[in-house]
């Protein structure tokens, strides 16, 4: 069996983050969320593993490398242009041959790995294998409606009046009987190849759908707010570790990882939280929640439940939560500053200022 993973896309959901760099490689505790997947398809014995890439191709490479610090192979399958997780199985098309595959969106997070779910496909091997979990508002997402045996009898893309309250979770089963299905697809009325049409189409010609519901937590990192939902739950599992330097003003207060090389200075960290290698936090409180990455300096401020990227500096800002700050981005407060704010902000940012 082997695993397709999607790290292509146009991540429109995050801009401005996705300006400048993928989205699957935004750090969840302070590792790229595509990591988590990765290494959950290798946990349940997979280590083919082709990876779709897009313009952000140079920067997947370059995280992935050859996978064998994953213990896996991994393959790179350029999709010229983002059209539709379907299109993305047919780039994939020679790489896969007749294989069963995994289908593994690369922004998606599913706590407790799937090594439950790719036994039970190998087990029972229906022709596709879906993961489904309940939704308050299935109509953000692709729904599945069941039959009186549990088999998917109907799917839907985001509808309006949805049949049902199961929506479909980012982890596919394939055999090679979708191949044909991709291939008679059409592009739908959002211009892409909807892998939901694929499965319709396998569900049309007769073929068997078996869907299993999962309870353990999912979430799409697609957006900001679902980012910092991933970082809050991935962090309620922290452990305790201070590598870094603590001076002995601070207070470092429950399940909190301070990397080698991070400088803690007059400052409170309360857990959960992480502070990445070569960060100075001086004069401040960060915390719970929050990750902040490497070489950041957070000075004169509070930060909860954010993620902070590379490099970032907040200087004097006051109270900063909820938030997604990017690469090498500075926030400064001004002690006497004229009435009005002063902004450099990246194309498609998003700032709610307390005003
Ligand atoms: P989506 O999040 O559905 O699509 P997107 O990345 O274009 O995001 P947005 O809606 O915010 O613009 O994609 C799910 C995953 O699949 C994600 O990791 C990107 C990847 N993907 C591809 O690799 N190729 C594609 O053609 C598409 C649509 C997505």
């Amino acid at each position: 069996m082997k695993a397709l993973v999607l790290a292509g896309g146009t991540g429109s959901r995050l801009r401005p983050i996705t300006h400048t760099a993928a989205k699957q490689l935004v750090p969840v505790a302070n590792k790229p969320v595509l990591f988590y997947g990765i290494e959950s398809i290798v946990e349940a014995g997979i280590t083919d593993i082709g990876v779709v890439v897009g313009d952000t191709a140079a920067e997947i490479r370059a995280a992935l490398g050859d996978g064998s610090r994953f213990g896996a192979r991994v393959t790179y399958l350029p999709q010229e242009r983002p059209l539709g997780l379907a299109h993305a199985v047919s780039v994939a098309r020679d790489w896969l041959g007749e294989d069963d595959f995994v289908m593994y969106l690369g922004d998606n997070f599913i706590v407790g790995g799937i090594t439950a779910f790719v036994e039970g496909f190998r087990a029972q091997r229906p022709d596709a294998g879906l993961l489904l979990t309940k939704v308050d508002d299935p109509r953000a997402f692709g729904v599945a409606e069941l039959g009186p045996d549990g088999d998917v009898v109907r799917l839907e893309e985001k509808p309006s009046a949805p049949r049902s309250d199961l929506a479909l979770v980012g982890v596919y089963f394939f055999t090679s009987a979708v191949h044909a299905a991709v291939a008679a697809l059409t592009p739908s009325a959002r211009g892409e190849l909807e892998i939901t049409d694929a499965i319709q189409g396998l569900i049309d010609a007769g073929r068997t759908i078996r869907a299993t519901t999962i309870t353990g937590y999912w979430k799409d990192t697609g957006n900001a707010h679902d980012m910092l939902e991933v970082n809050r739950s991935v962090l309620e599992g922290l452990e305790r570790c201070v590598e870094g330097e603590v001076d002995d003003t601070s207070k470092i207060i429950g399940r909190v990882r301070i990397e080698r090389g991070a400088r803690i200075e007059r400052s409170r960290i309360v857990g959960p939280a992480v502070i990445g290698a070569g960060t100075v936090v001086r004069d401040s409180r960060i915390g719970p929640s929050t990750s902040v990455a490497e070489d950041c300096t957070i000075t004169g401020s509070e930060v909860e439940s954010s993620i902070i990227l590379r490099g970032a500096g907040i200087d004097r800002a006051g109270r900063i939560e909820d938030s997604l700050i990017g690469r090498s981005v500075q926030v400064t407060g001004v002690a006497e500053a004229p009435r009005g704010h002063r902004l450099v902000l990246g194309d498609h940012s998003r700032i709610h200022i307390a005003a």
